[in-house]
């Protein structure tokens, strides 16, 4: 199973065990980080899984959609680390990947 580091917003760094075809945004919020709101439940609509994602992982990441992109639009702290946790299913090469949860909008 990937581990992967998930980093809160105090800078605190977890290690965390990924299920492999769960989303990021699944493995983050349940293993209690709840400052990762989720709001939508992971249907792209809300934005409040926003993470950073380590650039190193940038192209074992599935490319991400225009509504990704739209709704991405609408946070002040978007760069081109962004993605949406919901929309990012984990896979076995993520394994050592470093998530950092966005600061709230
Ligand atoms: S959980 Fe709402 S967009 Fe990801």
């Amino acid at each position: 199973m990937p581990q992967i580091t998930v980093i809160n917003r105090s800078g605190e760094e977890t290690q965390v065990e990924a299920e492999t075809g769960r989303t990021l945004m699944e493995v983050i919020r349940d293993n209690g980080f709840d400052e990762l709101l989720a709001l939508c439940g992971g249907c792209c609509s809300c934005a409040t899984c926003h993470v950073h994602v380590d650039p190193a992982f940038a192209d074992k990441l599935p490319a991400m959609s225009e509504d990704e992109s739209d709704l991405l639009d609408s946070s002040d702290h978007r760069d081109e680390t962004s993605r949406l946790s919901c929309q990012v299913p984990v896979s076995d090469d993520m394994d050592g990947l470093r998530v950092t949860i966005a600061p709230e909008d």
